[in-house]
C-alpha cells in the first residue's frame, strides 16, 4: 500500500494523506540553520547543534508520535470553524491534502471550506532562519472572513536542560514584542511586529531568535497558557477558538510565537503571507540598544527579516536552493532500465548522503538530538557518500575528524560539532575506529586528486603543539591495529567494532550501564575477524596512497601486514564455509559452526571478501590464499542470512542476554543489532558480489532494501520510502520488514557506493576515473553523467555478452583496461563507450 507517489521531474515525494504509517518527514537547511519537519508540519529547528543551540521545542515520544511543530490554524470567522491546513494538530478531515518534500524543502497544500492552502517552508542559502511561505485562494463561490494563526514554541536553547530543569526553566523564559522598522523611516516593513525570544540573552548568551509575519497584525502570543488556555492542547487552542489573540508578553513559564493575521478573501482572490523564525548573533560587546539597556540590539537582524518578508526575496531565495541542489545533484546522473535505481541514485540516496554529512546521528525523528555527537567512524564512512559533491567540505571533515585522532592511532569514538573536539564522556577504544580514516582519505583522493590534504598540518587529541602530517595519521592508525594482536593475532576487538553492540569486553550486569563504555575485561583476548579483513582493506589503500608518494618503504609495509593479516584469518577467521566474526573473552569462537546462536554473521563475509580474501579464481599452491572461498562465504549469506526484506546482521538471533557478549543479545530476535536487517551491512554483500562477478545477486540485494523498491509495501516497512532506515525488522522478527531508525545511518553512504561504484561500476581511481561495470545480466546497458575532477564524463555502457569484461572507447579511441586516464588540462568532456560482454 502507497501514502503518496514520487515525482522524479519535480524531485519531489508527493504525500498523498496526512496519516502516514509514521511520521514521513524532510530537513531544511544545510548549513547552519537546520529544520526537521514532518508530512504534518511538526518537527523542530536548530542552530548548527541540535542540543545546544535549539530554537523550537520538541517533544519525543509523544502521543500521538509527531507534535509540536510549525503549525498554523485558519479560522472561518463567520462560522467559527477552525482547522490545521497540515492537519496536525486539529486532525480537521481535509477536502484536499498533499505535502510535497524536496531537496532542503517542504510544500504543504490542502484545502478546506473552499480555502485552498499552501505552505512552502525553506531555508535559504547563506542565512539562519527558515521561510514559511503561505499562499491562501479562496477557491469557493463567496467572500472568505479569515483568521490566520501562526504557533510556535520555543525551546530554551540546550535542548536537555529544556526537557529536563524545569525548576530553573520556568523562571527564565523573555521575550521582547517590538515593531519591525519605525513609521516614516522608509526601512521596509514598516507596521510590522516582530517576537523576539530572548530568554537567557541578559546573561551569557549572545544569540536570540525571532519569529515575523509579513502582515500587520490583529493580535500576537507569546505565552503558551494564555494562547492554548488551561488545560487545553495544541489542537484545541482557546484564542484560536475564539478568533482573538490574548497579546501575552511571556515571562518565565512557556515562551511561544504566535501571530495573529486577519484576511478578507473575495471569491477568487489570492494572499501570500510570510513568516520567518530566525537565529540571530549579536557581538558581545553590543549586545544592546540603546547600550546599558536590556533591549536586544536589532540593528542587524532587522534588514534581513526586512528582506526575506517580501515574496520577491523568497521567491529568489528559493530559486537558488533549487539550482544549488540541481548542480550537486548534477554530479552525477544515470539512466537505468530501473526506475528505483534511477530516482535513489539521481535524488534521494544522494541527498540522504547530504543530510548525513550535515546531521551525522544527532538529529532526527528517531535520535534525539540531545544524545551523540559526530562519530568517527560514522563521519569517516558518510563521507563515501558526499565526497562528490561537496568536496571541500569533505576535506575540512576529514581535518577535523582526524584532528580527535588519539596519538597511539586510536581515536575519540565521538566529538561535539559545535567544539570539534573529543566527547571524553564516550573515550576511545572502538577498535575498528581508525582504519575507517584511512578509507576516507583515499576515497577523497581518489574523487579529488588533491593530495596537498596529506601534508596538511592536524593535531592528536586536539592538543596545540602535537602536529604532523595526516600522512602520519594514516600510518598511525595502521600502527595501532599492528600493535593490538589477540591470542590468535587477530586484531583485539576492544570496546566493540563496527558493531557496536557486539561488547566482548563489557560483561556488565548492571541495569542503565552503557554497553559501549562498560569495560569489565582487560581487552586482551576477545579478537574481531572483522576488523582483519577491515585492516587488509585499508592497508591495500594505504598501499596505493603511499605509492603515490614514493614512499616504496611504506608500500612494502602494509603490503606485507597485509599478507600476514590474509594468513591470520584463513587460518583463525574461516569456518569452512564462511568467515568467523570474533573470539569472545573466553576464546571461543563467535559466528561459528561451534555456536547455537550466531553461527553466522554478515559483517566478515562483507569485509573480507571486499577487501579480497578468498576472491582468486586459482587454487594457491601454499593452500593458504583461501581461493574460492568468497564465493563460498556469500553463498553461506544467501543460503542463511538473505530473505526477501534484505540480508540479516546474523542467524540464529540470540534467544537470552549474554553476558560475554553484551547489547548484542539484549535486543529481542530480529530488532536492531540483533538479527534485523541492518542496512548498513547489505552494500557491503553487495560489493562482495561485485567482486566475485555476480551482478544479478549484488542488484537483487540492492532491491531488496531499496526504499523506492518498497514504497509499494508501505504500510509493512512504515518508515519513508524516500531515505533508507537504519533497520528493518528481521526474520525472527515478530513484524518482518518493520523499518526502523530512517535518515540518519550509514546505509545511506554505503548504498550509493555499492550502487554507483561497484554495480555501475563508475569509480573514482586514484590516476582517473574507473568504468568496470558489474551489472544483471537481464540489462543491456545504461547511461551516466559524471563529473569527475572538473570534467563532465559521458559514459554509455552496451551489454554485448553475458559477462562483466569491458572494453572502453574514450572519445572514439580505445584504450587498455578500465581505467580512463586523467584527461589534458582544460578538457571539458569526455565521451566514454563501454562494452560489456
Ligand atoms: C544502538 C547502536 C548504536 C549504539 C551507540 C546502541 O544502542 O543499537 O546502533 O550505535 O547504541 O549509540
Ligand atoms: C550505529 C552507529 O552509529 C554505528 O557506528 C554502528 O557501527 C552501528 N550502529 C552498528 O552497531
Amino acid at each position: 500500500m502507497k501514502f503518496g507517489y514520487f515525482d522524479d521531474t519535480q524531485r519531489e515525494y508527493v504525500i498523498t494523506r496526512p496519516d502516514t504509517p509514521l511520521p514521513w518527514i524532510n530537513y531544511l537547511g544545510c548549513e547552519e540553520y537546520f529544520g526537521l519537519i514532518s508530512n504534518t508540519a511538526g518537527g523542530y529547528s536548530f542552530y548548527r547543534d541540535a542540543r545546544l543551540r535549539r530554537l523550537t521545542r520538541y517533544r519525543y515520544n509523544n502521543a500521538p508520535l509527531d507534535m509540536g511543530g510549525r503549525y498554523l490554524y485558519l479560522r472561518d470567522n463567520t462560522s467559527g470553524k477552525y482547522w490545521s491546513p497540515s492537519w496536525m494538530p486539529t486532525r480537521l478531515k481535509l477536502d484536499e491534502y498533499e505535502c510535497r518534500h524536496g531537496q532542503g524543502y517542504t510544500i504543504i497544500t490542502s484545502k478546506l471550506n473552499g480555502i485552498k492552502f499552501s505552505a512552502r517552508y525553506f531555508v535559504p542559502l547563506g542565512e539562519s532562519l527558515e521561510i514559511w511561505q503561505v499562499t491562501l485562494t479562496n477557491e469557493s463561490a463567496s467572500d472568505a472572513d479569515l483568521s490566520l494563526f501562526s504557533a510556535i514554541e520555543f525551546c530554551l536553547w540546550d535542548a536537555n536542560d529544556d526537557a529536563t530543569n524545569f525548576q530553573r526553566n520556568y523562571s527564565i523564559g523573555q521575550v521582547e514584542i517590538a515593531p519591525l522598522a519605525l513609521e516614516g523611516r522608509g526601512d521596509g516593513g514598516e507596521g510590522l511586529t516582530v517576537i523576539y525570544h530572548k530568554s537567557e540573552y541578559r546573561e551569557r548568551r549572545d544569540h536570540f531568535a525571532y519569529f515575523a509575519c509579513s502582515e500587520k497584525l490583529a493580535g500576537f502570543d507569546t505565552a503558551r497558557e494564555d494562547f492554548l488556555g488551561p488545560y487545553r492542547g495544541w489542537d484545541t487552542p482557546l484564542a484560536v477558538e475564539e478568533g482573538k489573540s490574548r497579546n501575552s508578553e511571556a515571562l518565565g513559564w512557556q515562551p511561544i510565537g504566535s501571530h495573529h493575521v486577519k484576511i478578507q478573501l473575495k471569491a477568487g482572490e489570492q494572499k501570500q503571507v510570510i513568516f520567518l523564525l530566525g537565529y540571530q548573533e549579536n557581538p558581545k560587546d553590543d549586545k544592546f540598544d540603546p547600550p546599558g539597556s536590556q533591549v536586544i540590539n536589532k540593528k542587524t537582524v532587522k534588514p534581513i527579516i526586512a528582506k526575506y518578508l517580501k515574496s520577491e526575496n523568497a521567491d529568489k531565495a528559493f530559486n537558488t536552493l533549487r539550482d544549488y541542489w540541481t548542480m550537486l545533484l548534477g554530479k552525477i546522473q544515470v539512466t537505468t532500465p530501473d526506475e528505483h535505481t534511477n530516482r535513489m541514485v539521481n535524488i534521494w540516496n544522494a541527498y540522504q548522503c547530504m543530510v548525513t554529512f550535515n546531521m551525522s546521528r544527532s538529529a532526527s525523528y528517531f535520535e534525539s538530538g540531545i544524545g551523540r555527537g559526530m562519530g568517527f567512524r560514522d563521519s569517516t564512512q558518510d563521507l563515501l557518500g558526499f565526497v562528490h559533491m561537496i568536496p571541500e567540505r569533505a576535506r575540512e571533515r576529514i581535518l577535523d575528524v582526524s584532528a580527535t585522532q588519539l596519538k597511539n592511532g586510536g581515536a575519540f569514538h565521538q566529538y561535539q560539532p559545535l567544539t570539534k573536539r573529543g566527547n571524553n564522556d564516550v573515550g576511545s577504544g572502538f577498535n575498528d575506529d581508525p582504519l575507517w580514516l584511512v578509507l576516507a582519505v583515499s576515497a577523497y583522493l581518489k574523487e579529488t586528486g588533491d593530495w596537498s590534504i596529506l601534508d596538511e598540518q592536524v593535531q592528536y587529541q586536539n592538543e596545540p603543539g602535537s602536529e604532523s602530517p595526516l600522512y602520519e595519521h594514516l600510518q598511525c592508525a595502521i600502527q595501532y591495529t599492528l600493535d593490538r594482536p589477540g591470542p590468535h593475532k587477530l586484531p583485539l576487538i576492544g570496546r566493540a567494532d563496527w558493531n557496536d553492540c557486539l561488547n566482548l569486553n563489557c560483561f556488565s550486569d548492571t541495569p542503565g550501564q552503557s554497553f559501549q563504555t562498560t569495560t569489565n575485561k582487560d581487552g586482551t583476548v576477545a579478537e574481531s575477524v572483522f576488523i582483519a579483513g577491515l585492516f587488509v582493506l585499508a592497508c591495500k589503500e594505504m598501499a596505493g596512497i603511499a605509492e603515490h608518494c614514493n614512499d616504496q618503504a611504506e608500500v612494502d609495509k602494509v603490503q606485507k601486514s597485509a599478507a600476514e593479516m590474509e594468513k591470520i584469518v584463513w587460518a583463525a577467521g574461516w569456518d569452512g564455509e564462511w568467515f568467523r566474526r570474533a573470539y569472545d573473552d573466553y576464546g571461543h569462537a563467535l559466528g561459528s559452526k561451534e555456536n547455537t546462536e550466531g553461527r553466522i554473521f554478515i559483517e566478515p563475509q562483507g569485509i573480507c571478501v571486499m577487501a579480497g580474501l578468498g576472491v582468486d579464481a586459482a587454487p594457491s599452491p601454499d593452500g593458504q590464499s583461501g581461493s574460492g572461498n568468497a564465493v563460498k562465504a556469500l553463498d553461506s549469506v544467501g543460503e542463511h542470512l538473505a530473505f526477501q526484506h534484505g540480508i540479516v546482521v546474523h542467524q540464529p538471533a540470540f534467544t537470552q542476554y549474554y553476558l560475554h557478549l553484551g547489547e548484542i543479545s539484549s535486543y529481542p530476535e530480529g530488532y536492531k543489532e540483533n538479527a534485523s536487517v541492518f542496512c548498513h551491512t547489505n552494500p557491503w554483500i553487495m560489493v562482495a558480489e561485485t567482486v566475485v562477478g555476480r551482478g544479478d545477486k549484488a542488484f537483487d540485494y540492492y532491491t531488496r532494501i531499496n526504499p523506492s523498491a518498497r514504497e509499494g509495501i508501505s504500510e509493512v516497512h512504515k518508515c519513508e520510502p524516500y531515505v533508507y532506515a537504519q533497520m528493518i525488522a528481521g526474520k525472527d522478527a515478530v513484524k518482518p520488514g518493520e523499518a526502523k531508525n530512517s535518515w540518519l545511518s550509514g546505509t545511506a553512504a554505503w548504498n550509493y557506493v555499492a550502487i554507483t561504484q561497484h554495480i555501475l561500476g563508475i569509480h573514482p581511481a586514484f590516476d582517473g576515473l574507473e568504468v568496470k561495470p558489474v551489472i544483471p545480466s537481464g540489462w543491456n546497458g545504461f547511461e551516466v553523467r559524471r563529473n569527475f575532477r572538473g570534467v563532465r564524463y559521458e559514459i554509455s555502457v552496451k551489454r554485448e555478452g553475458p559477462g562483466n569484461e569491458v572494453s572502453l572507447e574514450v572519445d572514439g579511441k580505445s584504450i587498455k583496461g578500465t581505467i580512463i586516464p586523467l584527461p589534458k588540462q582544460g578538457t571539458e568532456s569526455v565521451k566514454v563507450k563501454a562494452i560489456v560482454r
